[in-house]
């Protein structure tokens, strides 16, 4: 889809198309950008984003700020290999999604491809196929890290959308791109750069949260490991911004941080009581 910048407040250059996140993804923060935007810092020098899912900060932050590099990654390999393919082979990755349609059979052949058999374009325009075709365009991998979700509903999905894919390309130009957990990423952080991070949410309860992104869960002590990754953080100068459910350990491992509540439409529930607007937390090292 492109999108126009005058549909941006914070816009700073009128009529230049718009890179949106080419994946939809759970958890996607596209939706929170309008409650998010005074909570970045105005300026920093470099941006990290460890957590990066469908990428709707990334995006929204490389329009809207000067800053000197991005350093993006997640553990999803298929994710990250996706991102290298945009940013360095947008046009032949083009050429293949263009010979896809969104046809069921199509659809189940492609989702049992074996990814290790396949070359690293392939398996870009794979995921991006399967993303765009498949029940609510929502990723979920079972214990063997296969993806799971069944064929979708849409009558006409954007395969091949090349006036977004092209600008998410020349938006990723400023990016290095890494896969991996987001300790590794954050290491070379200063003083004066920003970290964004992300994680999968804390449940709010034991059946209402979605947290399967990976084959490994990510429980409490992850949590907690973060939590104390990011005050050190802190100590060191950098500026960090984290994004969480609203509960009590999530409160208790960010007692120290700036604390604003968001409110979200949850999207991904099947529980009839979990549908509805719920707050979540935003937890700042800075004001
Ligand atoms: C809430 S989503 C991020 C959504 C993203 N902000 C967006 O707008 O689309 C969390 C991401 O963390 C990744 N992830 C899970 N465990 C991780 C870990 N230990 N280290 C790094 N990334 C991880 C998942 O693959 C997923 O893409």
């Amino acid at each position: 889809m492109v999108q126009r910048r005058e549909s941006l407040k914070e816009s700073p250059v009128k009529d230049a198309v718009v890179a949106l996140p080419f994946l939809k993804w759970a958890g996607g923060k596209g939706r929170l950008l309008s409650q998010y935007a005074g909570l970045f810092p105005k300026d920093f020098e470099s941006y990290f984003e460890p957590f990066l899912g469908g990428g709707a900060v990334y995006f929204h932050l490389s329009q809207n700020r000067k800053f000197e590099k991005a350093y993006i990654s997640d553990y999803n390999p298929e994710l990250t290999n996706c991102y290298k393919m945009v940013q360095k082979e947008p046009k032949k990755l083009l050429a293949l999604l263009s010979k896809m349609r969104n046809d069921k059979h199509l659809f189940y052949k492609e989702r049992a491809r074996d990814v290790s058999q396949l070359t690293d374009l392939e398996r870009a325009a794979r995921l991006i196929f399967l993303n765009r075709t498949c029940f609510n365009g929502l990723y979920r991998v079972n214990s063997q890290g296969q993806f799971n979700v069944p064929f979708g509903k849409y009558k006409n999905p954007r395969i091949a959308d090349a006036g977004n894919l092209m600008a998410a390309s020349a938006v990723l130009q400023n990016a290095s791109i890494h896969t991996g957990s987001f300790e590794n990423l954050v290491s070379k952080a200063k003083s004066g750069d920003f970290v964004y991070f992300d994680p999968p949410y804390q449940p709010v309860s034991r059946t209402a949260s979605f947290t399967s992104y990976t084959k490994n869960s990510f429980n409490l002590a992850d949590q907690a490991r973060l939590a104390q990754l990011a005050r050190r953080l802190q100590e060191r100068g950098v500026l960090v911004m984290v994004s969480n459910s609203d509960t009590d350990e999530i409160r208790d491992l960010y007692r120290d941080f700036d604390l604003t509540i968001v409110k979200a439409a949850r999207a991904i529930n099947c529980r009839a009581d979990g549908r509805g607007v719920v707050n979540e937390l935003v937890l700042r090292s800075y004001r």
